[in-house]
């Protein structure tokens, strides 16, 4: 199993600190955000992880990563010109990917959950992970029929079908590659990752886990604002 770590993007909506620096690089209590999606992988057991980065800060990544040595892995580096979608990741590490398994997080999300399970005994098809949100619509939407079954993802429905939001967890087969180079841009000009998870709801090879801690995306000063909180609850309730 290999491990990509999204971190470019815009963070055009933590302006004008992302005017400087990128998203993935700003505190969340005591770390930089990009630690905790990688102690993620980490704890996953995961040692090759790829980081995608843009190319305004990719210096400061490396400062603060290097080499992977200092947290028991090995990093590959590379970078991606414009922001175009999450799904351009599975283009861009394709020859990192190759024909290995591979758990792709956001930069930007903070789980509170261990999924050393989920990802180690991942086998084929694809896994993402759903989590009841108050705020669907931002999300790609999951809608279950009564057995809990997954029938449709939507991209930021106007109608959520449903409260569960996909998170910034992906587990996929190597065929991830070549579903990746089929898609087409959406009407916002990305390579979306729903269309990417859509290709495997329709193969029948999508399993959908749920996330049970607190989940945090924390691209919004409020979101970013709740994680910092969240992040030093957990810190001192470990030392106390
Ligand atoms: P988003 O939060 O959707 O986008 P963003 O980071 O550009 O922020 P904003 O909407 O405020 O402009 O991205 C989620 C994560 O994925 C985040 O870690 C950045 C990363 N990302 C990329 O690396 N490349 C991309 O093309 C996109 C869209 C996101």
């Amino acid at each position: 199993m290999k491990g990509i770590i999204l971190a470019g993007g815009a963070g055009t909506r933590l302006r004008p600190v992302t005017k400087i620096t990128s998203k993935q690089l700003l505190p969340v209590y005591d770390k930089p955000m990009i630690f905790y999606p990688l102690e993620t992988l980490l704890n996953a057991g995961i040692k090759e992880i790829l980081i995608i980065i843009a190319p305004e800060n990719a210096g400061d990544f490396l400062n603060l990563l290097g080499s992977g040595k200092e947290f028991g892995c090995k990093f590959t580096y590379e970078i991606q010109d414009k922001p175009e979608g999450l799904a351009q990741a599975f283009i861009i590490g394709r020859n990192f990917i190759d024909d290995d398994n591979v758990t792709m997080i956001l930069g930007d999300n903070l789980f509170e959950d261990d999924f050393a399970q989920d990802i180690q005994g991942f086998q084929s098809g694809a896994r993402v992970f759903a989590k009841q949100v108050p705020d669907p619509h931002r999300f790609g939407v999951v809608e279950f029929d009564e057995n809990q079954k997954a029938l449709s993802i939507i991209e930021k429905p106007t109608n959520p079908k449903s409260n569960y939001s996909v998170t910034g967890l992906y587990i996929y087969d190597h065929t991830v590659i070549d579903k990746a180079a089929s898609l087409k841009p959406s009407d916002r000009g990305e390579y979306e990752i729903t269309d990417l998870n859509n290709l495997y709801l329709q193969e029948g090879s999508l399993d959908v886990a749920f996330v049970n801690g607190r989940w945090f995306d924390t691209g919004t000063f409020e979101s970013l604002f709740d994680a910092t909180v969240f992040a030093r609850e957990r810190t001192l309730s470990k030392q106390s």
